[in-house]
């Protein structure tokens, strides 16, 4: 199952990351911005997308709906299930998609590995600059 996440992880990641290589012969620091720079801004496509992908799109796809949340694309997930909208722009500690995924024992993903904290850290960083959309048109 890991390795499935892992592999999903790759694909994922893979076309955007693409056009970054281009200027990487300068010298390749590895990582999106986001992962390196605390203020960096933090990417919907390149940086959040990722994770959900490979953490939550299991269930919360628009096949399995859990908590009839579909995650698959940014206008669903803004859109919510069951509850109101998991995001709340500028402010991760009133979203349920952070409430969700901290402590320690967290509640999401209801099986399988929790998030790390440095992608928790993504998420809420997201969030906190207002949860943008940028998924090319
Ligand atoms: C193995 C299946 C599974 C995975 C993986 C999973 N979830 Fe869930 N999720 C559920 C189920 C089941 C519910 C409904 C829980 C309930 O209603 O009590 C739910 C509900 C939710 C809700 C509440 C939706 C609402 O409006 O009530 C949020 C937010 C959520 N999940 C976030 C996440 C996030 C973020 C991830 C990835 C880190 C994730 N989930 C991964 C099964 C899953």
């Amino acid at each position: 199952m890991k390795l499935v996440l892992t592999a999903l992880f790759a694909v994922a990641a893979l076309p955007s990351f693409a056009p970054q290589r281009v200027g990487a012969s300068e010298g390749e620091t590895g990582g999106g911005a986001a992962a390196q720079d605390k203020d960096a801004p933090v990417s919907y496509t390149k940086d959040v997308l990722p994770i959900l992908k490979a953490s939550c799109f299991e269930c919360h796809n628009p096949k399995k709906l859990k908590g009839k949340l579909d995650m698959s694309t940014y206008a669903l997930l803004m859109k919510g299930g069951k509850q109101k909208s998991p995001i709340v722009p500028g402010d991760p500690d009133k979203s349920i998609l952070i409430q969700s995924v901290i402590g320690p024992e967290p509640e999401m993903p209801e099986k399988g590995d929790k998030l790390k904290p440095e992608q928790i850290a993504i998420l809420s960083r997201w969030i906190k600059q207002g949860a943008k959309d940028d998924t090319p048109k």
